[in-house]
């Protein structure tokens, strides 16, 4: 049973087609974004998920179908109307030279902005928010160019919760980030989420905190969706075989409950061991 029918969907497509210059690389896409959840998607590389979550955001004109942000064709909004709806972190996102942090996380606040509204109070207190929640206060006057890998990770997501929107989509924000800074930000998401009933969408690679931290769960291949539904249901080890082309074993994570994917490789499949002791299963 398909549970996502019962959730309401301010961000859906419908037979949505995305395509660079030559074949789609999204084909027919029907997704609908649980409000209020957050969703990771998930997939092998090159299967169109950055392409998908950028037709989301309406960075990409569909070839065919649509989006659709609380009921109205995204397109047909202006690019300020989405931008106070939806943030999103591009996966390599690109900043003029010398641009400190606190320019950037400014730059958040572009959407509030027009001939008659200036830089305000609120502006300034948002920015000064989202440097304090990710950290970044100490590091604001510095050039972006000059951070470690992880800063300017955590910079860019400082410009996205300046933007303070209630959708949220973020291309492997934690590419970069050491392991307790993954776990740091996705708690801090997980929170916005509890607290601030923000939906998140976003694109992870480690399955396992995928689990830990996914309301709903989106398998993509090549440009289809293979399965969507809780952790419990899509995290199997055909989805992961038949997705990642990988042997592997899925065991309750010992802390959370939610399936864990434990890769196989050749080094494990040719040791001895592993025939003799069928593992755990989850259930
Ligand atoms: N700007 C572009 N112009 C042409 N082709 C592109 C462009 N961006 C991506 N593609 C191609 O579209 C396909 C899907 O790319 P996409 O970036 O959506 O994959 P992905 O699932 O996000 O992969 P990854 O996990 O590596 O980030 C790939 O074959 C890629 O080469
Ligand atoms: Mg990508």
């Amino acid at each position: 049973m398909n549970q996502n029918r019962f959730f309401h969907h301010r961000l859906e497509t419908k037979q949505l087609t995305l395509a660079y210059d030559g074949a789609p690389v999204v084909q027919n896409l029907n997704l609908g974004i649980p409000t209020g959840k957050i969703t990771v998607l998930v997939g092998a590389n090159g299967c169109g998920k950055s392409t998908l979550l950028r037709g989301l955001a309406r960075l990409l004109k569909p070839k065919s179908g649509m989006v659709y942000l609380d009921g109205k064709a995204i397109f047909q909004l202006n690019a300020k109307t989405v931008a106070k709806k939806l943030g999103m972190l591009p996966q390599s996102p690109t900043a003029p030279e010398g641009l400190t942090v606190q320019d950037l996380v400014a730059m958040g606040r572009y959407p509030y902005q027009n001939w008659l509204q200036q830089w305000s109070s609120e502006d300034e207190q948002k920015v000064k928010e989202a440097l304090e929640i990710t950290n970044m206060t100490e590091l604001a006057d510095r050039a972006l160019d000059n951070l470690s890998g992880g800063q300017r990770q955590r910079a860019w997501i400082a410009m996205v919760l300046a933007q303070d929107t209630d959708l949220l989509l973020l291309d492997e924000p934690t590419t970069f980030l050491d392991l307790s800074h993954q776990v740091e930000l996705l708690d801090l998401l997980y929170e916005l989420h509890e607290q601030q009933g923000k939906t998140i969408v976003m694109i992870l690679h480690d399955l396992n905190l995928s689990c830990r931290y996914a309301d709903y769960l989106v398998a993509v291949q090549q440009g289809k969706i293979y399965t969507t539904g809780t952790p419990e249901q899509v995290m199997t080890e055909e989805m992961v075989r038949d997705v990642f082309n990988l042997e592997c074993r899925i065991v309750p994570d010992p802390l959370a409950d939610t399936p864990m994917c434990i890769p196989m490789g050749r080094k494990v499949k040719l040791s001895s061991s592993w025939g003799d002791k069928p593992p755990k299963t989850f259930s």
